[in-house]
């Protein structure tokens, strides 16, 4: 399992040293939470912040676009170093166009789906994208509950994967921690984002090492 943790939660006055640190904790991707106050009801920060902490790690940025028109901001965001983009299927961008406009710029394109989407919104899109990202809670706002209803969205998302013979990892975002990541994991989630739980923890790396060790022992036992 790999885990991204989110940046909404850190410490915004120190967010060089944040990622530092959560470079040296284990993380395997920076999840970078772009928010536009329209598309969701909340505000963060956008391609220049991004850019201005690219330095801090050589971890890939994960950056997951929340904005009404991400067709438009793409070039800034791959100017600004992110690694994998990912937009929702909601949002009001053409998305086979927003997808070749990542792809053309070398970076991994993914689609994500709000809670109350299916998930078969992406499926017209798996032959073309690298990342599907189920939301466990509303986005807009980290620390909120897990719903973990949204999990059997992996496995319909997987099915089709492998019937169309398409290569596509599965994120989830929102509300996970040592509570809700073994549920995860067995789902067939191959990347979780942790914000909360990996930043209000006051050992970071050992939060991260114990959400790995337990989306291990739930794969395992997935299969006996
Ligand atoms: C919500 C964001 C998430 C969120 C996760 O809109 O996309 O990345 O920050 O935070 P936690 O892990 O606290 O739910
Ligand atoms: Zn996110």
């Amino acid at each position: 399992m790999k885990i991204a943790p989110s940046l909404l939660s850190c410490d915004f006055a120190a967010m060089g040293s944040e990622i530092q640190r959560m470079d040296r904790s284990g993380a395997d991707w920076m999840h970078l939470d772009v928010m536009d106050a329209h598309f969701v009801p909340n505000l963060t920060f956008g391609a220049p912040v991004i850019k201005a902490v690219r330095a801090y790690t050589d971890k890939p940025f994960d950056v997951h676009l929340m904005i009404s028109d991400p067709l438009k901001y793409i070039d800034d965001f791959a100017d600004a170093g992110a690694d994998i983009i990912t937009f929702h299927v909601e949002s009001d961008s053409d998305i086979k166009k927003t997808i070749k406009k990542i792809r053309d710029r070398g970076i991994m394109p993914g689609l994500v789906i709000k809670p109350n989407t299916p998930a078969s919104a992406v499926f017209p899109y798996l032959e073309s994208i690298d990342l599907v990202l189920i939301m466990t809670v509303e986005p807009g706002f980290g620390g909120q509950s897990f719903m973990s209803d949204m999990l059997p969205k992996a496995a319909e998302i997987r099915r089709e994967c492998e019937r169309l013979g398409a290569d596509v990892l599965i994120e989830a975002d929102g509300g996970i921690g040592e509570a809700t990541i073994a549920q995860t994991a067995r789902a067939g989630v191959d990347v979780c984002v942790a914000g909360t739980a990996v930043f209000k923890a006051e050992d970071a790396a050992k939060a991260i090492a114990e959400l790995k060790e337990l989306a291990e022992c739930r794969q395992e036992s997935s299969f006996t």
